[in-house]
């Protein structure tokens, strides 16, 4: 490694405006939806025993972004983030040219005192008293932390000694939740059986008395409910269980209350919106992804819990004499309180970029979501061909194409959507309504504007024709 290079070509800062400049342009494809062969043929895979020059490796990142989806193009709906802030790509540059990790204040001081701070700030939006809180992996993760803090609550013995309640712990979440609340239940020992989904209404909110019903029928039948966790924005139909009404039940069946507000939870940050997040002041815990609708480079996710004392109560562990020492600051370190040992700084550039863009920032960009996925949903209504799958809750838009010759519409719309992606001119998922496919429109670009919408729905006619023909 004697040669190695230590300081970064001009070329670099222009491979990377290029590539953003590029994603404006009009003919630029949002993604080449190449196959695993075609990537081979145009990436050399191979590492040599001697390494490779400069000048290749500037090659291999250029193949690499050729090959890659332009997840910030304008035409790019297809997941529940796009694109991100300049602001938060510099706090990924220099978090990476920081190099540190969040276990000590000593190696990560002002990362340190960053996520602190921030922690603090969403937790007081949230309408946390005290709160504490943790930089996360993803909203799976806060789902797990947040089942985990829950069952040790309910069994303390449990740290130490491993189940042995004889009653079945049962966590209930909506038909509508996320899965990685089956995938926590089957960390946690639980069971992924054991996490019941309660019924949700036409718009994919859960509904309380169903929960009420549900938890009362499993108490009957000797189980241990000790868990409810309710979605602020569904992955599908963007709803937001109604926390307010389901907070005094959570309280009568002492279950801790947990929101997974890892989509939608940034809603709190719009005084028109935040209504849609009633109630979660009430909450034990609450995931919020900034890398989703805040714009963050992935990942940016943090995990808040109303309770000092939790965090550490749960996570805490023997045997890091070797890393948390006893000195001054100590009382800073944040590694006692997370699942991880080394972390990655990702509160740098979620403050970078909350700090550029203030409070009114933030809160104008969840309106502007709001308004173009309203007429996104307009649109929808205005088009012969189109048909809205379900009632639009926050900001996405689920429709499909009524085709006039085809009777599977199932598979003309997964065949539309492949279509649509393969042209390279928009790229959108699709979900599953009861057995009925959906495309799932998703506005969280702050560069989109009505004429990107309605691009999109060109796209998705001319598409739909094209086949019908
Ligand atoms: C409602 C909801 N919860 C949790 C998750 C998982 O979040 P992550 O991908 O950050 O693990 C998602 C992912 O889209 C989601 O939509």
């Amino acid at each position: 490694m004697a040669g190695e290079e230590r300081f970064l070509d001009q070329k670099v800062l222009k491979i990377i405006n290029d590539y953003l400049k590029k994603n404006d342009l009009p003919d630029t494809p949002v993604t080449k939806y190449l196959y695993p062969h075609e990537i081979r043929e145009k990436i050399d895979l191979a590492i040599s025993r001697e390494g490779c020059s400069l000048d290749d490796l500037y090659k291999a990142i250029q193949d690499y972004l050729e090959a890659s989806v332009r997840t910030g193009h304008k035409q790019y709906f297809n997941q529940l983030w796009s694109g991100f802030t300049l602001p938060g790509l510099l706090g990924d540059i220099f978090t990476s040219l920081t190099n540190t990790s969040m276990y000590t204040y000593e190696v990560a001081p002002a990362a340190t005192l960053i996520e602190r701070f921030l922690v603090e700030k969403m937790g007081s939006i949230v309408g946390f008293k005290k709160p504490e809180g943790i930089f996360v992996t993803g909203g799976s993760h806060g789902n797990l932390m947040a089942m985990m803090i829950a069952r040790n609550n309910a069994f303390p013995d449990i740290k130490e000694e491993g189940h042995k309640a004889d009653k079945t712990l049962t966590a209930f979440v909506s038909d509508q939740a996320h899965y990685s609340f089956d995938k926590a239940a089957n960390i946690l020992g639980i069971g992924s059986q054991n996490v019941i989904k309660v019924k949700t209404d036409s718009a994919g909110r859960m509904i309380p008395e169903e929960l009420e019903k549900t938890v009362k029928h499993y108490q009957e039948q000797g189980k241990a409910p000790f868990f409810v966790g309710l979605t602020a924005g569904t992955t599908v139909k963007g709803a937001y269980d109604p926390c307010d009404e389901i907070a005094p039940l959570a309280r009568k069946y002492r279950l801790w209350l947990h929101v997974d507000g890892s989509f939608g939870g940034s809603v709190i940050l719009s005084p028109q919106h935040r209504r849609l997040m009633k109630g979660c002041e009430e909450a034990n815990s609450l995931i919020w992804n900034p890398h989703k609708m805040m714009r963050l480079p992935l990942i940016c996710s943090v995990f808040l819990v109303r309770e000092e004392g939790n965090l550490r109560n749960t996570f805490s562990a023997s045997g890091t004499e070797y890393i948390f020492h006893d000195h001054d600051f100590a009382a800073y370190d944040l590694g006692p309180l997370s699942m991880q040992c080394g972390r990655r700084v990702d509160a740098f550039k979620l403050w970078l970029s909350w700090k550029y863009y203030g409070d009114n920032g933030y809160a104008e960009l969840m309106d502007k979501f709001f308004d173009l996925a309203a007429h996104a949903e307009d649109k929808v209504n205005s088009l012969d061909e189109l048909e809205l799958m379900a009632p639009r809750n926050s900001v996405t838009v689920c429709f499909r194409y009524l085709p006039r010759s085809t009777e599977n519409i199932n598979a003309f719309n997964l065949r539309l959507r492949e279509e649509l992606a393969k042209s390279g001119k928009s790229f959108v998922n699709y979900g599953y309504i009861d057995s009925e496919v959906t495309i799932r429109l998703v506005i969280l670009n702050h560069e989109t504007e009505k004429e990107d919408v309605d691009r999109f729905f060109d796209n998705v006619i001319s598409t739909g024709r094209s086949i019908e023909k």
